[in-house]
């Protein structure tokens, strides 16, 4: 190979950045040409390429989003689409691709690459760590401390005024988020989608609480729970139920995808983009890069994106001595 597309995708995670300047010097190395391609497949369907050198990529490795930008393109998900991405890529001689992204992105890789047999190597980006094949995903290191950090914030005022704080943190089908925040932040109880606690649990936990001299109490919610009632609802069923509760609601939302990313996901980004870069040089495709056992691995795509990941019962254990 000689010319190598780097591209983002999907939600954005802290990382990214240094992820593609990981590609950029990686390719540089290696005196392979680098294109980044902006806006994810968007932007391959509209030639929206950038050529790269080793300097184009200073100054980034500290900063949240990316700066090659992120969209959910539609018109790839047709066959044209796809068409005119490939003519754009080979028209640019462009000979394999390093896409950063999470279940969505890598889906859109293994029918591309499957398609017009271009090489293709994922590095799993996503604050979600909802990917099989790596430990941890890029940007889910920095979002636990961001969730941490905010919870910790909300404590201040929730003990201040003895309150219940119901708080919704990010995780679109998973609980990884929610239960090491969780614990990390100290709180009395996690409901996440792996685990149904019900709410009669949920209620006696709270009484518990109150009776254990416990005078304000934080409850992390993954948004994709099970609990079948949404924060607010949970707000208005504990106010009717537990009436001595003054409760409030905080969704983090979007700041959890934000901010510069910590000293692990740089670290890791930095890792992945050279056993990306590096995968392709020797033939790899269809794969994801990924940290197993602290040893950068890869796994088959297919196999990225169609598995579960565990949760840690370990932790649930711990988070239920730790809340007593
Ligand atoms: O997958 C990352 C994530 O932040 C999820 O936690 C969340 O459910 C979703 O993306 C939000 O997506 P959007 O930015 O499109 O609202």
């Amino acid at each position: 190979i000689k010319k190598v597309a780097v591209f983002t995708s999907g939600g954005d995670s802290p990382g990214m950045n240094a992820a593609i300047r990981s590609v950029v010097r990686t390719c540089a190395y290696h005196s392979l040409e680098c294109i980044a391609i902006h806006r994810g497949y968007q932007g391959m369907i509209e030639g929206d390429f950038e050529a790269m050198n080793a300097r184009s990529v200073k100054d980034i490795i500290n900063r949240g989003g990316t700066f090659l930008r992120s969209a959910r393109s539609m018109e790839f998900k047709t066959k044209e689409g796809r068409l005119k991405a490939y003519n754009n890529l080979k028209e640019n001689g462009i000979d394999a691709i390093v896409a950063i992204g999470g279940d969505g992105t890598f889906t859109g890789a293994m029918i591309f690459s499957k398609e017009f047999g271009i090489p293709i190597i994922g590095i799993p980006g996503t604050i979600d760590n909802d990917i099989v094949g790596t430990s941890h995903t890029l940007g889910y290191d920095t979002a636990l401390n961001t969730v941490c950090d905010a919870i910790d914030k909300i404590r201040d005022t929730a003990s201040s005024h003895d309150r219940l704080f119901f708080v919704e943190v990010m995780g679109r089908d998973v609980g990884h988020i929610a239960l090491n925040a969780g614990i990390g932040a100290g709180a009395e109880e996690i409901l996440i989608p792996e685990e149904n606690l019900g709410l009669e649990r949920l209620l006696e936990s709270l009484e518990r609480s109150r009776r254990s001299g416990k005078t304000s109490s934080i409850v992390i919610v993954a948004e994709g729970d099970n609990i079948g009632k949404n924060v607010f609802e949970l707000k208005d069923y504990v106010n009717e139920h537990l009436p001595f509760y003054d409760v409030r609601v905080s969704v983090l939302g979007h700041m959890q995808r934000g901010g510069s990313p910590t000293c692990f996901d740089r670290v890791l980004a930095s890792r992945m983009g050279v056993k990306a870069v590096e995968s392709l040089l020797d033939g790899e495709s269809n794969k994801m890069v990924g940290l197993l056992n602290d040893k950068m691995e890869l796994t088959p795509l297919e196999e990225a994106i169609k598995g579960h990941t565990e949760i840690n019962h370990e932790l649930l254990k711990v988070s239920d001595i730790m809340s007593i």
